[in-house]
């Protein structure tokens, strides 16, 4: 395996570092000072990625939580409620039925506004705080606007959101709504949303804090550093493949980021990185389509549906930091049907593990690779699962079992019971 895609220490940190970290762009090269000026990419267009003259090793970790993985942030602290320290469950039925060596699922719908988004709303809001900004923004499928209400409510800044109106789940709605942001419902979807939010970000009506934001992606790495950790510790090796659900695919950038900032440190053998494996809902794939027919960009889908609310996405501004990392860890990309994402929330939900549709995607892509001969029996597998049950009632309620009425009385239940 070859990660052509370096980071960190071979390079001379340029003059624009700021205690050892700076911004690069990951086409052209060009740096920028992190803190200096609010920018969210290169002037020539690319994507920027945060990086640093000093990468950690294993030993410089301590504590828990994202903030455990200070060594690789670029502060020592940030805005925290506190997130991170998620279970990695073990699901021994599911494990047999899909039949791997082993399979384990790293819920990230234990977080404090129940979704991985916690992580890279910690980092960004105190890089926010940094730039001394007064108005946080985001476009979201939910789960963003409910993590950026929070923590920007934690930080006492205000915050908007804009969100495709009728297609977020209700959870995520209540949350970005009693947190105290301000929230836009979008005559659009997902992808318009952005357009929008990053036109106001470029106006500098407010500080942008999507996964384009590379702050964020920061924050996200810390998802690779617990399950490398936790795997370690139970199995004396690091899985073989992470599956994990794929939207704007930000996540999917940023645990290859982990990864290869600890092969650049000597933390990590090449070898042992594990395949990053997407899955994206049928009605919303072009990630899939790019990994499928080759292509180095991702095909703009205007059209996108899915019950997977989650990664209603057509274009994922992340794809270029993502693809190479799925093409380069030796993964795939796989697309599910509606139907499959309830069949495998319905399966992790038997084990004790509630999660909202989009991350049972990562269970249901699963399934489908180990069917083709795409996984391999031998394998040891994570499956992240991105958001918690609640986040969606309304599916989970369609998906689960029908409350049946009964008379108020002992009898009238008992009877109603042995029918
Ligand atoms: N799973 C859940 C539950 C999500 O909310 C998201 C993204 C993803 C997976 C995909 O992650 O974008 O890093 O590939 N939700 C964003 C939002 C878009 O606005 O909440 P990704």
């Amino acid at each position: 395996m070859e990660l052509t895609l370096t980071t960190g220490r071979e390079l001379p940190p340029p003059d624009a570092a700021e205690d050892g970290v700076w911004l690069q762009c990951i086409d052209c090269d060009e740096t920028y000072a992190p803190f200096d000026e609010i920018r969210y990419t290169c002037d020539c267009g690319s994507l920027l990625e945060v990086r640093y003259d000093d990468l950690p090793d294993w030993d410089d970790f301590e504590g828990r939580g994202v903030w455990r993985y200070s060594a690789a942030l670029p502060f020592d602290e940030g805005v925290s409620l506190p997130e991170g320290d998620t279970p990695l469950h073990r699901v021994p039925r599911l494990e047999s039925a899909v039949g791997v060596e082993s399979l384990r699922v790293k819920h990230e719908g234990m977080n404090p506004t129940g979704s991985f988004k916690d992580r890279g709303m910690t980092v960004g809001v105190r890089v926010a705080g940094e730039l001394g900004v007064d108005r946080l923004a985001c476009a979201s499928t939910g789960n963003t606007s409910a993590a950026l209400a929070a923590y920007g409510a934690r930080a006492g800044v205000e915050t908007l959101v804009l969100l495709p109106a009728g297609k977020v789940a209700a959870g995520k709605v209540a949350q970005a709504s009693l947190h105290g942001a301000r929230i836009l419902e979008v005559d659009g979807n997902f992808d318009t949303c952005l357009d929008i939010v990053q036109d106001l970000a470029d106006r500098g009506e407010a500080y942008l804090l999507n996964s384009l934001n590379p702050f964020r992606l920061e924050g996200q790495k810390t998802i690779g550093l617990e399950i490398l950790e936790a795997h370690r510790e139970d199995y004396g090796e690091y899985p073989d493949r992470i599956v994990l659900p794929v939207g704007n695919a930000g996540n999917t950038a940023a645990l290859y980021k982990c990864f290869r900032e600890l092969v650049a440190a000597g933390a990590l053998d090449v070898d042992d990185v594990p395949k990053l494996t997407g899955v994206q809902a049928e009605g919303a794939a072009p990630m899939v389509e790019a990994i499928e027919e080759g292509n180095d960009e991702t095909r703009r889908w205007d059209h996108v549906e899915t019950i997977a609310t989650a990664i209603r996405i057509g274009n994922p501004v992340n794809a270029p930091k993502a693809l190479p990392g799925i093409r380069e860890t030796g993964g795939t990309a796989v697309a599910v049907s509606d139907e499959e994402i309830t069949d495998a929330q319905r399966a992790l939900a038997g084990e004790g593990v509630g999660v909202e549709p989009a991350s049972a995607a990562s269970v249901a892509g699963l399934r489908k690779l180990r069917e083709r001969g795409d996984v391999a029996a031998d394998e040891r597998v994570v499956c992240l699962t991105t958001g918690h049950l609640l986040k969606d009632p309304d599916a989970a309620a369609a998906a689960g079992a029908k409350p049946q009425p009964v008379p108020g009385d002992t009898d009238g239940v008992l009877a109603h019971l042995q029918d």
